[in-house]
């Protein structure tokens, strides 16, 4: 399936379940200055989270999102992306953890025809109407639930102890397994061996976090949901790497025939994971650049500069080695 129609099937899966179409926010926060980019489908909806607007309580989006911590692993790992589409549905005091499990399931059964005996689920350690909604509601079973802590079934992730204030809450996680992987008793959706893929987060915002780690119970408990369209897009199409998906298969080769080099799926070689950063970053940089944001030499801009650095230096380096 093409990554163009998840996105459509998911928005007008939510759009027929009343949800509100609403665009993407520029990758330049329009309402939260104490951003740098946008990260993540939530961020648009910071007030109506804590309830001060209420015009609607439903919300489907698919968000431009800029995350650059990772950046490290772009080009080496299967899944790190600078830029990458968040598809979500949200709920402002409206539906809440029922509704959101069962509809993020009946998605993936229905929609995309995902066999289930291929999909895990995690919960929040003390979570245990979560549990019991996937094991008892829905028919997961239990030996596909898996219950973790605040560093991985949390939304900021430790935000219990560490922050930041703001709204938050427990969250549920939903992986594909692919097989194989490390082979380990212990191995499960949580284990470094790439085994299983994260492709949905589910997240139950009911605190408002304050100093102290104080968590402050919302007025209405709110629905916050982030699903990676260029995983689900790598999973629905067979492929293992996000760059691999017809999305990005283009760009990587153009950046392969500018280098004079050749990519094929799959291709992992030092050649492969740099030209796969050449288009990652280039897809980032225009994105940021359409919306405002300009290299320069400091702040977000700055973000953008080091990207085109590390790209050009890759570039460099590929079209170095086809001279030699
Ligand atoms: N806000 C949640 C996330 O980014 C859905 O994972």
């Amino acid at each position: 399936m093409k990554t163009d129609e998840i996105r459509s099937r998911y928005l007008n899966f939510f759009v027929k379940h009343g949800h509100r179409l609403v665009p993407s926010d520029s990758l330049v926060p329009t309402n939260d200055p104490t951003l740098l980019f946008t990260g993540a489908g939530m961020n648009q909806f910071k007030e109506e989270f804590l309830g001060h607007v209420t015009d609607f309580t439903r919300a489907t989006t698919c968000q431009k999102c800029m995350r650059t911590g990772d950046i490290e692993n772009v080009g080496r790992t299967p899944f790190h992306f600078t830029f990458f589409e968040m598809l979500g549905n949200f709920s402002f005091g409206d539906y809440f953890k029922r509704e959101a499990i069962g509809w993020a399931w009946e998605f993936l059964l229905q929609e995309m025809k995902l066999d289930p005996a291929r999909l895990h689920v995690s919960v929040y350690e003390e979570d245990q109407e979560a549990y019991d909604l996937w094991a008892k509601n829905v028919g997961v079973p239990t030996d596909h639930i898996w219950r973790y802590g605040e560093d991985d079934n949390f939304w900021p992730a430790g935000a219990p102890s560490k922050g930041p204030n703001g709204v938050c809450g427990p969250c549920s996680e939903i992986y594909v397994d692919h097989g194989g992987g490390c082979g380990k008793s212990t191995c499960s959706p949580a284990c470094s061996c790439r085994r299983y893929t994260e492709i949905w987060n589910l997240v139950f915002t009911q605190f408002n976090r304050q100093d102290g780690g104080v968590l402050v119970p919302l007025p209405k408990k709110n629905i916050d949901t982030g699903m990676g369209l260029e995983r689900m897009a790598a999973v629905m199409q067979g492929v293992r790497f996000g760059m691999d998906i017809d999305l990005m298969l283009p760009i990587v080769q153009a950046a392969a025939k500018i280098t004079k080099q050749t990519y094929a799926v799959g291709r992992t070689d030092d050649v492969g994971q740099r030209l796969k950063r050449i288009a990652e970053h280039t897809r980032s940089v225009a994105m940021a650049m359409a919306d405002g944001a300009l290299p320069d030499r400091l702040g977000r801009g700055y973000v953008v500069r080091r990207l085109i650095r590390r790209a050009a230096l890759d570039g460099s380096a590929a079209a170095t080695w086809c001279v030699g």
